[in-house]
């Protein structure tokens, strides 16, 4: 069962006796809480509440001191105590709020509304995976899963992978606006373009961080070092502008991170950042050490703009979660990694494309994916949590793949993904009705980056270096105004205390 400690506000807001009330009144305002705890050393000898002040304020004693009004002795709960026997203690006593002490010593305090709400709702029942519970308020973007539709801040997302570059929208995410003017463009690359570089003593890790893992596991590894030895502080012991500068560090460093890791794997030699090409053609370029075309790079850039952020998906919550701890951005975006590597997330492009692969031709379709359906598979790259008509970004994608299809092979493999498309859409309809399965954002994913010449093996590593900016914006968001995330779980084991068993 919950204890008080689950509830109660911690640190406890305190004063002295000695103290003016106006002030201790004051700070109970700015923290937004109804008492203060009066201490003397380590001892809570009273307690000041909203009615106190109130009735001094209606008295007219300007220049009351907290001794003057606080209650006390005060009586205190034990952090231990449950939720039921606090509500009980208080109405009993008729306290409006009491400090919570831990051994004697006062670690918060709990208010008998926040008790009563708990109380006559009970703990909140969610549904299993927290489908469709609104968990934050955010600015960074929005997913309308019955439209067909998502936005970074109040722009479609699909427009700007259209119209605008990876860094403007990366502005966008970090900063809030687009640039305005090619001085602000200039402006945001001159910042960023020298993070991309990863110091000498991080480069000389990447080979035996590469020996032992794929690129996007070796990522947490090298990006934890990475931030390590830039020494990112805690974001709530650093200021806003050390947060965004923390932020654009790890979004501009991890391309090169994966890159360098995935050249390394295959024992060719690691090529460094270019300062003359825009995101998307350095991405290429650290790739496979060539020029890329036009073609390819705007694709890819169109591709990693409609990726980077994607409402409160596992790995977006998984960095807010980790954000509202107040820990380092380096661990928030490491912690995200881990979610996304996961194939029902972000794990699925490369196995979508062994589907294709593994159907061969359009005869086939129906003969392999109808007994994987019935098996109860999932089927990679179909099925969304959120849209239940088009993934808007596998219809973008699917465009940008006819485009890019310049020559008989590739026409006849984005000919195939589009007929594996409708076929599987086909059997899905007809073996799982009313399910509304479509095509997400991987399938074409998988197609688009194989026509761009990125392996398989590079699929998820390249989501996920634009998605650390989508993750990066909800950190700041959640550290600007935070509240630590802290979920309950409702305990279904054998009937605790049980007697401990003897060793025989
Ligand atoms: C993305 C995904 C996890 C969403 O899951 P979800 O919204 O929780 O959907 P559910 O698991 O509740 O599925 C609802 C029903 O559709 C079926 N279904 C969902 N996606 C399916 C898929 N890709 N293939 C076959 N059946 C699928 C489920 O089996 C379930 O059927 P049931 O009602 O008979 O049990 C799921 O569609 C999936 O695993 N897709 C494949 C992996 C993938 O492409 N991931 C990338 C996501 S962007």
């Amino acid at each position: 069962m919950s204890t008080i400690d689950s509830l109660m506000t911690s640190p406890p807001v305190t004063a002295t006796a000695g103290e003016l009330l106006r002030v201790a009144a004051k700070r109970m305002h700015d923290h937004r809480v109804g008492s203060v705890v009066v201490m003397e050393g380590s001892r809570a000898i009273g307690i000041v509440t909203e009615r106190d002040v109130l009735r001094a304020a209606a008295s007219g004693a300007a220049t009351s001191l907290v001794s003057e009004v606080m209650t006390a002795p005060v009586d205190s709960i034990d952090v231990t105590t449950t939720l039921p026997s606090a509500l009980a203690t208080m109405r009993e006593r008729g306290y409006r709020h009491m400090p919570v002490t831990d051994h004697g010593h006062p670690v918060g305090v709990v208010s008998l509304r926040d008790l009563m709400r708990v109380a006559s709702i009970g703990p909140a029942e969610v549904p299993r995976g927290l489908k469709g519970v609104v968990v934050a308020d955010t600015e960074v973007g929005d997913v309308r899963g019955n439209e067909g539709f998502y936005h970074y801040r109040q722009y479609s997302a699909v427009e700007l992978a259209e119209r605008r570059t990876l860094e403007d929208v990366w502005q966008l995410m970090i900063d809030g606006s687009l640039a305005a003017t090619e001085i602000e463009r200039q402006r945001f690359l001159t910042e960023t373009i020298p993070l991309r570089t990863i110091t000498l003593a991080i480069h000389e890790l990447l080979p035996a961080i590469a020996s032992v893992s794929e690129p996007l596991e070796g990522l947490r590894t090298a990006l934890s070092l990475a931030a390590a030895e830039r020494k990112l502080r805690p974001v709530i012991d650093i200021h806003t502008s050390q947060r965004r500068a923390d932020a654009l560090f790890l979004c501009a460093v991890t391309p090169t991170i994966l890159c360098a890791l995935h050249r390394l794997r295959r024992r060719l030699p690691v090529v460094p950042p270019r300062a003359d090409l825009g995101y998307a053609a350095n991405y290429l370029w650290m790739l496979h050490g060539t020029d890329p075309s036009a073609a390819n790079a705007r694709a890819l850039e169109s591709y990693l703009i409609s990726t980077a952020d994607h409402g409160f998906n596992a790995s977006t919550f998984t960095a807010r979660v980790v954000a509202s701890t107040g820990a380092d951005m380096g661990a928030c975006v490491v912690a995200a990694i881990g979610a996304l590597s996961g194939p029902l997330h972000g794990g699925a492009p490369s196995r979508a494309l062994a589907l294709l692969d593994e159907i061969g031709s359009t005869e086939h379709i129906d003969e392999v994916v109808a007994p994987m359906i019935e098996r109860g598979d999932k089927i990679m790259g179909f099925g969304h949590p959120v849209y239940k008509t088009d993934d808007p970004r596998s219809v973008m994608l699917r465009g940008i793949a006819r485009r890019l299809a310049d020559d008989e092979d590739s026409r006849r493999f984005v000919a195939f993904a589009e007929a594996t498309e409708a076929g599987v859409i086909n059997l899905l309809l007809r073996m799982k009705p009313g399910r509304q399965l479509r095509t997400n954002v991987e399938f074409y994913a998988g197609v688009v980056m194989q026509l761009c010449g990125i392996p398989p093996e590079m699929f998820t590593p390249t989501f996920a270096s634009s998605r650390v900016i989508g993750w990066c914006a909800n950190m700041l968001e959640q550290a600007a105004d935070n509240k630590i995330i802290r979920p309950s779980a409702r305990y279904i084991g054998p009937p605790p205390p049980q007697p401990i068993p003897h060793v025989a």
